[in-house]
């Protein structure tokens, strides 16, 4: 039912954790199942993600989409990294079973999520 690619991020996920002093916070839970995901990212003076890790309390799919989504954004500008959409996440895993296409709206949302705080943060920029 999952892909080689989803196994292999859920069993060996990439960019677990908590980035140091955060630049940009996001958290996110599925309402179809009360999963949560937590993302922290590091922005460089160019703003790009320098850093990036996630934690989630969730199922395999959402393991191996948060960790993908990680994967993706790192090293992206603020704006590409916006437009990284589920779709394309579920995608690079070569695709999720349909039942399980929620799962990859944490990983994009919070990734959204802390990049709006980050902007929240930085009005003034
Ligand atoms: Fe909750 Fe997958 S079942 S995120």
């Amino acid at each position: 039912m999952y892909t080689e690619q989803v196994m292999d991020h859920f069993q060996n996920p990439r960019n677990m954790g908590e980035v140091e002093k955060p630049d940009g916070v996001g958290e996110v839970g599925n309402p179809q199942c009360g999963d949560v995901m937590r993302i922290t990212i590091k922005v460089d003076d160019d703003e790009r993600i320098e850093d990036v890790k996630f934690k989630t309390l969730g199922c395999g799919a959402a393991i191996a989409t948060s960790s993908m989504v990680t994967e993706m954004a790192k090293g992206k500008t603020l704006q590409e990294a916006e437009e990284i959409t589920k779709k394309a996440v579920a995608e690079a895993l070569g695709g999720l079973p349909p039942q399980k296409m929620h799962c990859s709206n944490l990983a994009s949302d919070g990734l959204k999520k802390a990049i709006e705080d980050y902007r929240s943060r930085h009005k003034d920029k």
